[in-house]
């Protein structure tokens, strides 16, 4: 194959990210991290699924970020994951000075490349790869309504019992503790859960999906989650390399949107061949909106700690 992915940090995400990347078959995969070994190790072991699992393409790992060379996208997951007790935004300065330097390798092998930022706190390392890199706006996203809304999806399947690939969930906001899920967008077969969720449950349902990431951390005690996560990124991944224009939360940068300027933050966009190719602005109610901008004023308080 000719066309190539490449997935910086090969940890849990970025492991499962390469693994469902070479399923997808869609490109060639290159891992990269500065660990000696680890994803040498991982892509060669990816590659000896490939007879079984049904793959072709090449999966290799490198240490060197020049291997990134000629990629079409770059899906970054480097950082640090969090522990038990901790929030996104724990990680915001160690892994700012991660993001800040592997944006300056994208700058100088990939500068043609979309960036698909992976690593937590999500919005704001997602703003900072976009300035770091000055890459335009399309071309800088960041992974995570769609993570969001995937485990409301489960949510509501696991309460009424119905098929999850019946669902639809929108949910907005950062990807952090002032994450608004919108139950009037969520709907089972077209019919939206407010006719068949009571609402106390709807908000049980919402409290748990704004908790969806801090759940796992608890149960995992080293780590967090990395299937789920890993599963968006690939969605979001074939969206824009099938020119899919698939309609799906994500962290976009906004220029007025939502009456909000100058940040990253998760909003409805269209993901095709062009990356973020528009912005949808959902009509919202005065609380939606009012919750939407307390997480923005949140995003902007942490902005302001790593410099900007
Ligand atoms: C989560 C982390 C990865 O939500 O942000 O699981």
């Amino acid at each position: 194959m000719n066309k190539k992915i490449a997935v910086v940090g090969a940890g849990n995400v970025g492991a499962a990210v390469a693994q469902y990347l070479a399923e997808a078959q869609l490109a060639d995969v290159v891992m990269v991290d500065i660990l000696d070994g680890i994803p040498q190790g991982k892509a060669l072991d990816l590659t000896q699924a490939g007879p079984i699992r049904g793959y072709n393409c090449r999966v290799t790992g490198s240490n060197d970020f020049a291997a990134i060379k000629g990629s079409d996208i770059v899906v970054v997951t480097a950082g640090l994951a969090r522990k038990p007790g901790m929030t996104r935004e724990d990680l915001l300065n160690k892994n700012a000075e991660i993001v800040g330097s592997v944006a300056a390798e994208i700058v100088k092998h990939a500068p043609n490349s979309f960036v698909l930022i992976v690593s937590n706190p999500l919005d704001i390392m997602t703003y900072h790869a976009f300035k770091k890199t000055g890459f335009p706006k399309n071309r800088v996203f960041g992974q995570a309504g769609v993570l969001d809304s995937i485990r409301f999806r489960t949510f509501v399947a696991m309460e009424l019992n119905v098929a999850v690939t019946e669902t639809q969930a929108m949910v907005l906001g950062g990807h952090g503790d002032t994450m608004v899920p919108l139950p009037r967008y969520t709907t089972v077969a077209g019919i939206p859960i407010s006719e068949l969720i009571p609402a106390d449950r709807i908000e049980a349902i919402s409290a748990r999906t704004r908790d969806g990431g801090g759940e796992i951390v608890k149960l995992l005690k080293a780590g967090s989650a990395y299937y789920a996560p890993a599963a968006a990124t690939v969605d979001m991944v074939k969206a824009v390399f099938s020119d899919q224009k698939k309609v799906l939360p994500a962290s976009a940068y906004l220029e007025g949107e939502y009456g909000l300027n100058d940040l990253y933050i998760g909003v409805p966009v269209i993901l095709g061949g062009k990356g973020v190719e528009k912005v949808i602005e959902l009509k919202l109610t005065a609380d939606e909106k009012a919750m939407l901008h307390k997480s923005a004023a949140t995003y902007k308080e942490f902005l302001q700690i790593i410099g900007y």
